[in-house]
């Protein structure tokens, strides 16, 4: 139905507390990319929250199939939601409450060629959000109080510190790059395990390019010769200024440029060609 006639009721649990996770899959020449992993993410956030998965595998490929066939655009942001249903309002879980799907797909833009060329500006905050990061919850007023503040300072996100060590970002993951070795925080509980990211794992190891996990400092950061920020509509973007000073020589640096390259090589030989291997050299 057209969106502006969708409906929910007032008292659905997504919209009283916020109680639901949600996907945002990236479809590129009507192919949805990386389904399945954002289906097992899917469940694995509504196992982490005890709602129960309405669809099966099947059911879910074919709706999302459907709604992406019924529109004009080639390249799709398919957002899709599942709350607790609606109930009396009341904290505890309802007994007999079905959940709420909502899904919606808008056209895929990816960033603009000049913020690709030229980089981007992001800032710094302190991880103020829960301790569950990685559920990938509709709660997101954490986020959104986040991004504000980088909306505020022209920057396109905020980079998050938690305890003085880099989490993630507002609404994407992040790589910094020193002395030619990529680096990113591991996956725990304090950020998302971003599908892109996996990507650019992938990618980074099928070209032997230098990749290692751990803790990152706020000086780390700060310090970086480059900072990558990834997600399913942003792709890969570099940051070249942090907190309104130049970061490295204040352009995309080499690794990033070869990274980039992949990723746009990947997407038009796998992911339009909906082709489902893994990445190898
Ligand atoms: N955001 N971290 C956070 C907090 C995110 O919200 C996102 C995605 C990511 C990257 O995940 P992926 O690579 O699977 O897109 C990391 C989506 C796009 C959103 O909320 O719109």
């Amino acid at each position: 139905m057209p969106l502006a006639e969708a409906k929910v009721p007032v008292l659905d649990r997504g919209f009283i507390f916020g109680d639901g996770v949600y996907e945002v899959v990236p479809v590129y020449s009507k192919v949805p990319f990386r389904l399945e992993e954002h289906l097992n993410r899917l469940e694995r956030s509504l196992g982490a929250v005890g709602i129960r998965n309405p669809y099966t595998r099947e059911q879910w490929r074919g709706i999302i199939a459907g709604l992406i066939e019924r529109q004009p655009f080639e390249d799709q942001g398919v957002y899709f939601q599942v709350t607790r249903g609606v109930a009396k309002r009341d904290h505890a879980f309802p007994k007999d409450a079905q959940p709420t799907v909502f899904m919606m797909s808008n056209p895929l833009v990816p960033p603009p060629r000049v913020q690709v060329e030229r980089g981007a500006s992001a800032i710094t905050a302190r991880d103020n959000r829960w301790l569950r990061c990685d559920i990938k919850s509709i709660s997101l007023i954490g986020n959104v109080l986040l991004r504000q503040l980088s909306a505020e300072a022209d920057a396109v996100e905020t980079l998050l510190l938690r305890d003085g060590k880099l989490t993630e970002a507002s609404s994407s993951n992040v790589f910094i790059v020193s002395g030619g070795v990529i680096k990113s925080p591991p996956k725990n509980e304090l950020i998302l395990p971003g599908i892109t990211y996996d990507v650019v794992v992938e990618l980074a190891r099928a070209h032997s390019m230098p990749l290692e996990f751990g803790d990152i400092t706020e000086s780390d950061v700060r310090t970086a010769d480059e900072i990558w920020i990834t997600s399913s509509s942003k792709e890969v973007l570099a940051v070249v200024e942090l907190d309104g000073k130049p970061l490295g020589d204040g352009r995309p640096g080499a690794l990033f440029r070869r990274m980039y390259q992949l990723y746009q090589d990947f997407k038009r030989e796998v992911m339009r060609a909906g082709r489902r291997e893994r990445i190898s050299a």
